[in-house]
């Protein structure tokens, strides 16, 4: 791959930044194209049909309009709905973002994991079969959040969001089964480890938040290869709604890309 890559990362909203914070620690060099598809948010809410409907037309007018080498679906619900499409449609590499199922049931010691992900991405037969095929040994209970990937966006933006509304979103992640207790939490939203800070001090108890934002960096890092120069001054990136909205790059939104942004 040559030097300096365009790396196009999509997600409905502003989640994807938290793994565009791993990709750019892997490719520091990498011209970024960030694409928050806002005009359509929350995918969550969205059937599977609708969901492909949308983001196979628009990802190729955003390969037309980019020519990235590499397109990361930053977002688990239009991951889970649309990679495959996605992947028959055009020949740029697409890499997914799909609930850390496997790792958190390998990994988790009172084999009592918890997926919290939005309705649509619990609901969907790809994350049960995930369940099926890599829950070994572990009971594992789907939480689909109406809210949190909104109260996420809300926070990033400055608003005040109560603990009460956020527990009332993870409450059901922690389950207690006679003496055995939940100790796995998939963070099956890209939103959520925006708020992750909150998660872990409103937790009835310590468990492991599983964010598959390095994982999905270390892939990334594997199809371009590493990075062949050094980070420069300032970061050549875009940040794109496809609402149209003015977008000031914000001091809450640039440390995701890691650092300043050329103008
Ligand atoms: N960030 C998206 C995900 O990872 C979901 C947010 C939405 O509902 O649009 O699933």
């Amino acid at each position: 791959m040559s030097a300096s890559p365009t790396i196009l990362v999509f997600d409905s909203g502003l989640g994807g930044l938290t793994v565009l914070r791993e990709i750019v620690k892997v490719r520091p060099d990498a011209r970024i194209v960030y694409v928050a598809d806002d005009a359509f948010f929350p995918y969550g809410q969205r059937s599977e049909a609708a969901v492909i409907g949308r983001v196979v037309p628009l990802i190729g007018e955003l390969i037309a309009a980019h020519a990235p080498d590499l397109v990361v679906i930053a977002c688990n619900t239009a991951s889970t709905m649309a990679l495959a499409p996605l992947r028959a449609r055009y020949k740029v590499p697409f890499v997914g973002t799909v609930p850390a199922i496997k790792p958190a049931c390998a990994a988790s010691r009172t084999k009592r994991v918890s997926v919290l992900g939005t309705s649509a991405t619990v609901r969907l037969e790809y994350t049960r079969a995930l369940i099926r095929d890599f829950a070994q040994a572990c009971k594992v209970t789907l939480v689909g959040s109406a809210h949190l990937a909104a109260l996420a966006e809300a926070a990033l933006g400055g608003a005040t969001v109560s603990d009460a509304q956020i527990l009332a979103e993870i409450a059901p992640c922690f389950v207690e089964d006679g003496s055995v207790r939940t100790d796995s939490v998939v963070l099956a939203c890209t939103h959520y480890p925006l708020l992750r800070d909150r998660l872990v001090a409103l937790a009835p108890w310590p468990v492991d938040w599983i964010d598959p934002a390095p994982a999905i960096a270390r892939r990334v890092a594997n199809l371009l290869g590493g990075a062949s120069t050094p980070a420069g001054q300032s970061r050549d990136a875009q940040l794109i709604f496809t609402s149209g909205r003015p977008h000031p790059m914000s001091g809450a939104v640039m440390p995701y890309f890691g650092g300043p942004i050329a103008a």
